[in-house]
């Protein structure tokens, strides 16, 4: 959450400041601020509301200089206003920094500064932090800085500008992600990656307690005071990847991205002949010895990691448990050597996920991380990284990377299937051939989503959607709710229809619409069935079904077709109208899809 950047060399700062906040604006998007360091004094402009409010400010007033740091704030401690918006300063202004994260024993240490004659200008948390700098200021200010951080408690990416050393910025780490660009002559401090992909593709990651000191030409890292060497990795993703290319969203670029973000994760990692999946980074022997699977994730990722759990366990036999991150982050999970824990995040930086990881990793035999971000925390962390190769995604309800990590998760599950002698090699070559279909099933869908966009309109006046699904697709009828919920602010709710006569039939009306997804397999009567009491009670169905099912239309308002392909890889075909139909229910209603409401793409902090 919040995204930070910094810049140094022989450049307008402002310029690549603004530039690299447009990039970032995904990871939150209550205010926005900038400091640029000249002439032995930092100008600092913020502004509640979006960036383009900045922006705005900006216009006319120039803020001369070629280093500063710039932020797009996500609220944890302080309402989004001016004054609440980073960066902020000490007493004399000389000190100006920008914070991610939790400072979690700010209050006492306000309380005793104020007792020290400081004035606090903000509500937030972050403040204190550059009046703690100002007490030992006289040590210098990397002394300063250090001495700073053994006070506070919490979690944070913290880049700092010091008036006297207009050159400089200090950047310090723990648990909040920042990234280091090395360019020549210029180099830059920032959240992610795409904020400066543009100007270079060389990334250093910070490590947790990791301190920088970063000039245009040179950057040392120290940890525990200690210099240390940190690998300068080179990043394949292109800036172009990064831009809209034309469409009205981030996220419906994304969308329609999935065929590619598909291929890219799956090929390169089958032998189709041979019936053979290949990760390049996993210990097939270590998987050989796993006789349980814990998976481990939030949000879009949990639902990946819900749908993996069916099919794992129906190809390998091995019993698999799906949990929450936050939830078992505080819980007595039994994770031993025979288990195998897996971690599935598109960003690699989810605070939850990392912190659950760092209790019971070394209980573990073996661990992976499923990952988009190249070279974040998670996929450093543990034993085995599959990236999932779906590129940035900058919307910040997760589509193509979902698609991606269900493509790996499918790989993964044949794979043990082999490993574990339950699937032989015409069942692997099988499955390879049902993943090689879908990019091209996925673009069938897409060239008829005006369809989906027909139906939205119908139904984007309505208040409450109830989803079900059963067996392997019930995850997709969770996911296809929270999409609704973050990008449409209807309320939703994701149901197995096994459970609809506990409760939610209480809720039919003809206010409500159900969506049902019941393409045709072993559960499809039973999914008629749940339809017909709905029906009976004068309710609204939206049924998103395979094409040859001719029957559908008797029992639904709406139907919406999916290919056909053999029932475990219906998942895999029916997300896409999940996310069209909450994309355009979103659009319809006049909201910002790709920054909806409050949330943020990556949450880092708990
Ligand atoms: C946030 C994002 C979601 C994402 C979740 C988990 O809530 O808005 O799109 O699914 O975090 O993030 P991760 O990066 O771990 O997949």
């Amino acid at each position: 959450m919040c995204g930070i950047i910094g810049y140094t060399g022989n450049n307008e700062a402002a310029e690549r400041i603004i530039y690299g906040l447009k990039k970032l604006e995904y990871r939150g998007y209550d205010s926005a601020g900038i400091a640029v360091a000249d002439s032995g004094k930092i100008k600092r402009v913020r502004s509640a509301g979006k960036l383009e409010n900045l922006v705005k400010k900006l216009k006319g007033g120039s803020i001369p200089g070629t280093t500063g740091i710039g932020h797009t704030r996500w609220a944890t401690h302080g309402k989004p206003s001016d004054e609440n918006a980073h960066p902020h300063t000490d007493c004399t202004g000389m000190i100006t920094l920008i914070h991610n994260g939790i400072i979690e024993n700010y209050y006492e240490i306000r309380e005793e500064l104020k007792k020290k004659g400081h004035k606090f200008s903000s509500e937030t948390d972050t403040e204190v932090f550059a009046h703690l700098i100002e007490e030992k200021i006289s040590m210098g200010i990397e002394k300063a800085v250090a001495d700073a951080l053994k006070r506070i408690r919490g979690m944070y990416a913290m880049v700092i500008l010091y008036s006297k050393e207009p050159g400089k910025i200090i950047a310090a780490r723990q648990g909040s992600p920042l990234v280091l660009g090395i360019g020549k002559g210029e180099n830059y401090i920032a959240s992610d990656v795409p904020s400066f992909l543009k100007f270079t593709d060389k990334a250093l990651f910070l490590e947790d307690g990791d301190v920088a000191v970063v000039t245009k030409e040179k950057v040392s890292v120290t940890n525990g005071g200690k210099n240390v060497q940190r690998a300068v990795r080179d990043i394949k993703w292109t800036a172009k990847q990064a831009e809209k290319a034309g469409y009205p969203h981030f996220m419906l670029k994304e969308i329609n991205e999935e065929p590619q973000s598909f291929e890219d994760t799956i090929l390169g990692r089958f032998d189709e002949l041979k019936g053979r999946i290949e990760f390049e980074s996993v210990d097939d022997k270590k998987l050989a010895k796993i006789e349980r699977i814990k998976i481990v994730a939030c949000g879009t990722s949990y639902h990946a990691a819900y749908a993996a759990k069916y099919l794992v366990e129906k190809y390998s036999g091995v019993s698999v448990e799906v949990e929450v991150a936050s939830e078992i982050r505080y819980a007595n999970p039994v994770v031993d050597k025979k288990t195998l824990l897996v971690a599935v995040s598109q960003s690699g930086e989810t605070i939850d996920t990392i912190e659950a990881f760092k209790n019971l990793k070394t209980k573990a035999g073996y661990s992976l991380a499923i990952v988009n971000v190249v070279g974040s925390t998670l996929s450093r962390m543990l034993d085995g990284v599959i990236y999932t190769h779906a590129g940035p995604e900058i919307g910040v309800a997760a589509t193509k990377t979902f698609i991606s990590q269900l493509a790996v998760l499918y790989l993964f599950a044949l794979h043990m299937g082999k490993i574990k002698g339950v699937l032989k090699a015409k069942d692997v070559r099988r499955g390879i051939r049902n993943l090689r279909k879908v990019p091209g099933l996925i673009r069938l869908i897409l060239k008829d989503r005006e369809k989906i966009a027909k139906i939205a309109g119908k139904y984007k006046k309505n208040r409450d959607f109830l989803y079900y699904g059963r067996n392997i697709n019930y995850p997709m009828a969770l996911e296809g709710a929270l999409k609704l919920k973050e990008i449409s602010y209807i309320h939703a709710e994701g149901y197995a229809a096994g459970e609809m006569k506990h409760g939610p039939i209480a809720l039919v009306d003809d206010k409500v619409p159900n969506v049902f997804i019941a393409p045709q397999g072993k559960v499809y009567e039973k999914l008629i069935s749940n339809i017909q009491e709905i029906k009976a009670r004068s309710g609204t169905i939206i049924a998103v079904t395979n094409k040859s099912n001719k029957e559908m239309k008797k029992f639904a308002e709406d139907v919406i077709y999916i290919p056909d392909i053999d029932e475990d890889y219906y998942p895999l075909l029916a997300a896409i109208p999940m996310q069209l139909l909450a994309y355009y229910i979103g659009v319809k209603k006049g909201i910002d899809v790709d920054k909806p409401r409050n949330l943020a793409k990556s949450v880092t902090v708990e």
